[in-house]
């Protein structure tokens, strides 16, 4: 191949952010309508005819432009050309990605993953899912700082999945509803909330150990909810996680004005998606009501709105 492409998408997580780094599942959707395509190729040759979004480029092995966006994508890359036994090989990336940055989608590490696709195509090596994940969460770490690999997972899943300790598997979903992702239009900085999280739990040992038994058996009761098709009680689990969430200091005025937003367009919860200090949240709605719930949340100030249905297809990128 004289070019390689590659794809991965957004992601939302229905609960466990945070608390995941500590230990517990996560439940993640991906968010296919956000996408981020990429091309490798020789240096100088790569050229994006037409854009879905923002375009970003990095070359592997130049110390020219190291520049903050791309870092994660950058060493991930490298990582794979290592181990194909290609160190050193000199390759030009161009990233186009629709999703926006800084807002808990998961762009890093979308970013990351179409990027190693990509020159996985070009140098036509075969890449399993776990390669794949491995390499775009040690991309994670250089952007994170500790992640615990549920993003690495989810952008490039081509499900809904259910992630704990670096391990994911698919999530049995027999729920019909609709998920609407809102964009508060404020950055937030996943490495600082991150550590934010972390010193509170290290400086309140007993009150870490409540919450996270707490999230644990939110999360259960959400994966049983999607199981069986139940969206009420879903919906108080993830109202209750945005308390969880907000108690760990993660979420802000604007977050909770669209979540109170959202409930009162009839959504049947709602809470912060993703690290918090800004960014997105999650409501869950009857797929009837979506419409009406998201029209309400940019009334409310919500910079975008996304649609997802629980049972949407979703496709392998
Ligand atoms: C970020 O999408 C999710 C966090 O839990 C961080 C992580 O899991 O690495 C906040």
């Amino acid at each position: 191949n004289i070019r390689g492409a590659g794809r991965a998408h957004a992601k939302t997580i229905l609960v466990g952010e945070h608390t995941v780094v500590h230990g517990t599942p996560a439940l993640a959707f991906p968010l296919p309508a956000l996408s981020v395509r990429a091309i490798a190729g020789p240096v100088g040759a790569v050229k994006v005819n037409s854009s879905v979004g923002q375009q970003l480029r990095f070359v592997t092995e130049s110390t020219s432009d190291q520049t903050e966006p791309m870092s994660g994508p950058r060493v991930a890359v490298e990582e794979a050309l290592r181990r194909w036994g290609k160190a050193g090989a000199v390759v030009e990336v161009v990233v186009d990605c629709a999703i926006p940055h800084a807002r808990g989608l998961g762009s890093s590490a979308a970013c990351a993953g179409a990027a190693v696709r990509a020159v996985a195509d070009l140098y036509g090596e075969s890449l399993d899912a776990t390669e794949l994940y491995e390499l775009v969460q040690r991309g994670e770490q250089v952007a994170h700082g500790r992640a615990s690999g549920v993003d690495a997972s989810a952008v490039s899943a081509d499900g809904p999945i259910w992630f704990q300790a670096g391990v994911s598997r698919p999530l049995t979903i027999n729920l019909d509803a609709a998920l609407v992702i809102a964009d508060t239009g404020t950055y937030g900085a996943t490495q600082r909330a991150v550590a934010a999280v972390r010193r509170k739990l290290e400086r309140e040992p007993l009150r870490a150990n409540r919450l996270l038994r707490r999230a644990e058996e939110l999360i259960g009761s959400a994966a049983a909810d999607l199981s069986a098709g139940r969206a009420e009680p879903l919906g108080s689990t993830l109202l209750a996680f945005h308390d969880l969430l907000d108690e760990l200091g993660v979420s802000t005025p604007q977050l909770d004005n669209l979540v109170t937003a959202a409930m009162k367009a009839g959504a049947l919860g709602a809470k912060l998606t993703g690290a918090g200090h800004g960014g997105c949240v999650l409501a869950l709605t009857e797929t009837g009501d979506a419409e009406r719930v998201s029209a309400a949340l940019r009334r409310a100030g919500a910079a975008q709105t996304w649609i997802l249905g629980t049972r949407e297809p979703h496709t392998t990128p």
